[in-house]
């Protein structure tokens, strides 16, 4: 798993923690996929190139480093997704969102597109797909395929909780592809949850269940 990164910060391990728990309800739930986002925006923007400069403080001159200032884009895979921009765009504010809708269809589990908005100049943007759960691969292989389709070249994929199938899925389909990942679990059950995981993570975002 060389293009895998799993977080074993602390404070990522304690929040997912809470996340997991059945008893966590939906506004302590949107709070801490927001914080975990965030924490794993440090990570994930770790490669960003600077640029040396010049400065004055008010004692003397230095050399200072600012962002270089390459284009990003946030993608949320809908609907699950949108719980991870906040947190990403707190570290990240001048990043520019799409969305890309997608639902698993609960008998075949494939992948269903209902939605696409992305910033015109996509193709030159380095993208970070955002959705918290990686189970069977299916959407996140899609996505990723369906960015590639519009000339996107640097993708990364960040996750807060994945599988060890769909880590496999996205490795083989698109090797290219950097996964970030807060905890990675043990397998799926028959339904295509992960095990342990946290259930559905939209459900609980948005109190639908
Ligand atoms: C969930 C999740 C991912 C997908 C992962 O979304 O947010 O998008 O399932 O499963 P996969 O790796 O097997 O494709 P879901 O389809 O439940 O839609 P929702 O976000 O609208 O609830
Ligand atoms: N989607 C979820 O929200 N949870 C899972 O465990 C698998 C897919």
């Amino acid at each position: 798993m060389s293009n895998v990164t799993v977080f074993t910060h602390p404070l990522i391990k304690h929040k997912l923690t809470l996340l997991r728990d059945v008893e966590t309800g939906p506004k302590d739930f949107r709070e801490l996929v927001k914080e975990i986002s965030m924490l794993m925006a440090y990570e994930v923007t770790r490669d960003l190139e600077l640029k040396e400069m010049e400065i004055q403080t008010p004692l003397q001159k230095t050399t200072g480093y600012k962002l270089e200032g390459k284009k990003l884009g946030l993608v949320p895979i809908l609907r699950a997704g949108l719980g991870m921009v906040d947190g990403m765009l707190s570290i990240l504010p001048a990043a520019k969102v799409g969305h890309i809708g997608l639902y698993r269809d609960p008998e075949s589990l494939s992948p269903v597109e209902y939605y696409c908005k992305l910033p015109t100049d996509i193709s030159e943007r380095d993208i970070f797909l955002l959705d918290p759960m990686l189970a069977t691969g299916g959407s996140a292989t899609a996505a990723i395929q369906f960015l590639k389709n519009r000339g996107c070249k640097n993708i990364k994929l960040v996750n807060i909780i994945a599988s060890p199938e769909g880590v496999a899925v996205i490795e083989k389909d698109h090797p290219d592809v950097h996964i970030y990942i807060a905890g990675l679990d043990e397998k799926l059950d028959d339904h295509g949850y992960i095990l342990p995981g946290l259930g559905d993570a939209g459900d609980r975002l948005f109190g639908t269940k």
